[in-house]
């Protein structure tokens, strides 16, 4: 009898986003290459005889703030037993800040549950789907993978040398849902971005320069628009010659630096300027 599973659930950021197409269902079809970063909560899930999810520090109802309680209930069902277990979140990962956080917690759900309740047989991307649009790249385990459809096809890639790189967290919330509705057709450019991210990894050849030159989002307009701080942080980023780039959905933004030194100097440079920056890698 397995007892109980703690997990690491890591924050991504997405090193680019192309959004190719609105489906009749209201969501819109990506193109994205995630990576996992080495920011993480801690997620411990025990068999228990009802369900039981708790946040520390409680960071209140974020959207989709529910969604580990809903990874039990559809691991239960899909597992056909009662959804009891007692899910503890240890929280790290900002909420609503374009870093995955509430689905990787979701994710590691699935997994934990797996293990717990011995169904290596479910598959567990396909359930992650049905919660929410980031949660199958965090139920697949990959560290970086190409992520399409509308987010439920996961292409696994590998090559990524450890790569420093420098986060800035806002203080503003962005709720995903928002920032998709404030799309407009005009933003959609980052397509052969993507392919070019693709090609780098095809030919073991992912450079921090070509990280850099390919780190596009086509949601960066639309949240510039709804949260006004975006511009203005990445606007004095440039002042300093410093790319600022938006994972996700925002309002989180990121800088790709060549080495941990010049993470180290681009973060200094960033905090100087008022900016809450500090250095992560890549595929942690
Ligand atoms: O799937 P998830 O619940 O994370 O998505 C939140 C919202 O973001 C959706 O309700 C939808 O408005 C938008 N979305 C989208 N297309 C996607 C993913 C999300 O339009 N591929």
């Amino acid at each position: 009898m397995t007892h109980a599973v703690t997990l690491l659930a890591p924050a991504k950021i997405n090193l680019a986003l192309a959004v190719t197409g609105k489906r009749a269902d209201g969501y819109h079809e990506l193109r994205s290459v995630f990576a996992t970063i080495d920011l993480a909560d801690r997620v411990r899930v025990a068999p228990y005889r009802r369900l039981v999810v708790r946040l520390v520090p409680d960071v209140g109802a974020p959207p989709g703030g529910e969604l580990a309680d809903r990874a039990v209930h559809a691991m239960a069902q899909a597992a056909r037993r009662d959804p009891g277990a007692f899910v503890h979140v240890r929280k790290r990962i900002p909420v609503a800040a374009g870093l995955g956080g509430g689905s990787s917690d979701a994710g590691a759900v699935l997994r934990a549950l797996a293990t717990i309740w011995q169904r290596p047989d479910l598959d567990l991307v396909a359930l992650a789907a049905t919660l929410g649009s980031d949660v199958p790249f965090f139920a697949s385990g990959a560290r970086v993978a190409l992520v399409s459809g509308r987010g439920e096809r996961v292409e696994a890639l590998t090559g990524l040398a450890p790569t420093h790189i420098v986060i800035v967290r806002l203080g503003a919330r962005l709720a995903t849902a928002d920032v998709f509705a404030a799309l407009r057709s005009e933003d959609r450019q980052a397509d052969g971005a993507v392919d070019a991210l693709l090609h780098g990894f095809a030919q073991h050849a992912v450079s921090p320069q070509l990280l850099r030159d390919n780190a596009r989002n086509d949601l960066l307009g639309a949240a510039e628009r709804l949260c006004p701080a975006v511009a203005d942080a990445r606007s004095r980023a440039a002042e300093h010659g410093i790319a600022l780039a938006l994972s996700g959905s925002g309002p989180t933004l990121f800088a790709v630096a060549d080495d941990h030194r010049h993470a180290l100097r681009t973060a200094r440079a960033l905090r100087r300027i008022g900016l809450a920056a500090r250095v992560h890698t890549l595929g942690g």
